[in-house]
């Protein structure tokens, strides 16, 4: 953290930084967050090598510790997970850090079943992926103080480097679908809101989810990764009353389906068909649901 720096930004710009919800951190306040919703960013400028450290500890509603990240800026800067990792045992980011100075780091904490994910991303990239575990963790605490649910979150006394926080928003759509995926939604949006995709050129099909999660910037959760093309069968001929295909459409060129009837309806003619072109499809005789 370099005061001046800070102080010049607090008078000159507050707004932009309150618009963009940037807050500055106050050392040793505890502060509501739900870590597990809501991914955790932390604005730094300290140059590698100056020492300076980030730390945030979590705690539960009922003020046990939940876990605690700090970042340790030797060259290059170091990560250490408390009540994981040993004290001063601080370890190297799993990938090279972006070179800039000004860095956003994003601490998400997944839970699935009873398992915690630690995941930190620095401006967008992913540095650290950890599932909390007897494999990941030296300290033998790691079990009860990580499955607590953090509900706070305080920046520790001797936390010299984290300048400002902010709950994980989105800014935007993943860059790489902005060319056939768009929304109505405006961002940005808080973390954990849901966005509704659809293909920007109405002749195309997604093929994957609908509905993306904001996790923090430009990062999205999904089921499947949405993707627009032009899809070659998206249904059964239209005159193919009564008719079950036996896969969601819409499917490839060249997929076989087996064909079924509707209750009270038998199926005549061929029993599977091949997929030729959108609503297409190659048989002998034409396959038909007639009433039983
Ligand atoms: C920042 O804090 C760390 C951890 O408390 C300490 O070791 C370091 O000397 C401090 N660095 C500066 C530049 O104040
Ligand atoms: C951590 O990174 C430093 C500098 O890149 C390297 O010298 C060291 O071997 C690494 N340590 C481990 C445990 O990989
Ligand atoms: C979209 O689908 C096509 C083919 O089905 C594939 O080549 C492409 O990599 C996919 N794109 C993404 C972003 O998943």
């Amino acid at each position: 953290m370099i005061w001046a720096a800070v102080l010049l930004t607090t008078i000159m710009g507050f707004s932009a930084t309150a618009s963009d919800g940037w807050i500055a951190v106050e050392l040793g306040v505890s502060i509501t967050h739900d870590l597990e919703n809501s991914p955790l960013q932390i604005k730094t400028d300290s140059e590698d090598g100056s020492k300076e450290t980030v730390i945030v500890r979590f705690r539960s509603d009922q003020g046990d510790l939940a876990g605690a990240v700090l970042i340790w800026f030797s060259s290059p800067p170091k990560i250490l997970l408390g009540k994981c990792d040993n004290i001063e045992n601080f370890k190297n980011f799993s990938s090279t850090l972006p070179s800039e100075t000004d860095k956003a780091w994003t601490i998400t904490l997944s839970r699935f079943s009873e398992k915690r994910r630690v995941f930190v991303h620095c401006n967008n990239e992913e540095v650290l992926n950890v599932l909390i575990s007897s494999t990941a963790c030296e300290r033998s605490e790691w079990d009860t103080t990580w499955s607590n649910d953090v509900e706070k979150i305080y920046f520790d006394s001797k936390d010299n480097a984290s300048d400002y926080y902010r709950s994980g928003v989105c800014t935007g759509l993943k860059t790489e679908w902005t060319k056939t995926i768009e929304t109505t939604t405006q961002f940005p949006v808080n973390s954990g809101t849901v966005v509704e995709v659809t293909c920007s050129n109405s002749d195309e099909v997604n093929k994957g989810s609908s509905k993306v999660t904001c996790s923090t910037g430009t990062i999205f959760t999904f089921d499947i990764e949405p993707n627009c093309s032009i899809p070659d069968c998206t249904g059964l001929k239209t005159t193919w009353i009564n008719m079950i295909g036996d896969r969601q459409f819409p499917v490839s060129t060249g997929t076989v389906l087996s064909l079924s009837c509707n209750e009270g309806h038998e199926l005549r003619g061929d029993k599977s068909v091949t997929c030729t072109k959108n609503k297409e499809f190659w048989y002998s005789e034409e396959p038909t649901c007639g009433e039983l």
